[in-house]
């Protein structure tokens, strides 16, 4: 008998682990992972591209047009934009520093919620974000809530950071995640927020492979 594919929704700050985790989450149960800070990243990638400023007319001018696709290959979710491959661009402080503001248009988060629930209509799929299991897996069978303390979660990113190459000082990535923390919890549409039926995970003193199981052991028990 064929064991029904779940939906796994997956929300919590910048920096808790969540896209590592999920990713794990979903090679252990041969799912789809799907990153949706991806999907608002590409967008960001595209506002600066276009380089017409960045006004919500500038932003919704650029969303008209837009030709956005995850492929998935070599254990890698690859993120298109236009047929090019923008998965590294994407992941620039400069489109970090603009992700925040597109991600806060109405219109914005309304085409990439509904190429999102698209992608989850058949399950086998973990999909993480700040509003997934708020918003758009609302009937998901398993729903997490990751996060970690603000301090971890920038010691992280900086390390992330420094092994591509970027350099920046710890205490202003501690104030950066702050800032983006605050943007996405503060939001008028769809803010960060933990769902009422989530289970929350800290991984503050935890290591992926732990977050991973508590994971997994909710899946066998759904
Ligand atoms: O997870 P990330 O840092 O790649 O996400 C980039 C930004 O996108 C983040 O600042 C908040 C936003 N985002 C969102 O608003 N809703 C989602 N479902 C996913 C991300």
């Amino acid at each position: 008998m064929n064991k029904k594919k779940l939906v796994i929704a997956m929300d919590g700050p910048a920096g808790a682990g969540k896209s590592t985790v999920a990713r794990l989450v979903a090679k252990k149960m041969n799912y789809t992972y799907i990153d949706t800070g991806s999907m608002y990243r590409a967008v960001a990638w595209k506002v600066l591209k276009e380089d017409k400023g960045a006004s919500k007319t500038a932003i919704l001018d650029v969303l008209k047009n837009i030709q956005l696709q995850l492929k998935y290959g070599n254990d890698k979710v690859l993120v298109f934009m236009d047929e090019f491959d923008i998965t590294e661009q994407i992941r620039t402080p400069e489109v970090t520093g603009l992700v925040s503001k597109v991600a806060q248009i109405g219109e914005v988060r309304a085409k990439m919620v509904n190429l999102q629930q698209n992608m989850a209509l058949n399950g086998g799929v973990v999909m993480d974000g700040r509003d997934i299991c708020t918003h758009v897996l609302p009937n998901a069978e398993i729903k997490v809530f990751l996060t970690a303390s603000i301090e971890e979660r920038a010691m992280r990113r900086w390390k992330e950071l420094k092994n591509k190459g970027y350099e920046i000082g710890l205490k202003e990535l501690q104030l950066e995640i702050a800032a983006r923390d605050k943007a996405d919890s503060e939001r008028e549409i769809s803010p960060l927020i933990q769902a009422k039926d989530a289970v929350l995970i800290d991984t503050t003193n935890m290591s992926i492979h732990e977050a991973v199981d508590s994971i997994i052991k909710l899946c066998e028990r759904a």
